[in-house]
């Protein structure tokens, strides 16, 4: 599994950042998945992205959950999974929400639950081989 990670970030509202990386093609996990998480540290996020490709029982699906205190909140699922191989993902962080938006175009919104006013935190782990990562 790889992983990448930036901190100390305070990121405001309005800043768009796209991670482009491809999903490998064999020697991948056995129960293949990867993880984006924004928030303030690892255990306080305002959003967890999780593309599922065969989890348990998950086959295709993206989770979507917030964490605070090392605690779960309430998950949301999206059946939306254009994956193949290599993608690109945008994540917009406004006051309210954030958006995210898939390589196909897709838009997907996730409350601001955390009511976060900074991003100070961003890490993508599992099975995605990051290539590049802008900040707009
Ligand atoms: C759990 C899983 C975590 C996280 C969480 C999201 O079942 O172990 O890694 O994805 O769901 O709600």
């Amino acid at each position: 599994l790889q992983e990448i990670c930036f901190q100390m970030m305070e990121l405001e509202p309005g800043i768009l950042f796209k991670i482009t990386g491809y999903i490998p093609d064999g020697n991948v996990s056995p129960i293949p998945r990867f993880h984006i998480n924004v928030g303030k540290d690892e255990f306080n996020l305002g959003l967890h992205f999780n593309p599922r490709f065969n989890y348990y029982n998950d086959q295709k699906v993206i989770f979507y959950n917030s964490k605070v205190k090392d605690q779960w909140g309430e998950e949301q699922r999206d059946y939306h999974f254009p994956y193949s191989d290599l993608s690109t993902v945008s994540i917009i962080f406004e006051e309210k929400e954030f958006r995210i938006r898939l390589h196909d175009g897709y838009e997907f919104t996730f409350p601001n639950r955390l009511n976060l006013k900074v991003i100070d935190y961003i890490a993508v782990e599992g099975d995605f081989c990051v290539r590049k990562v802008d900040f707009k």
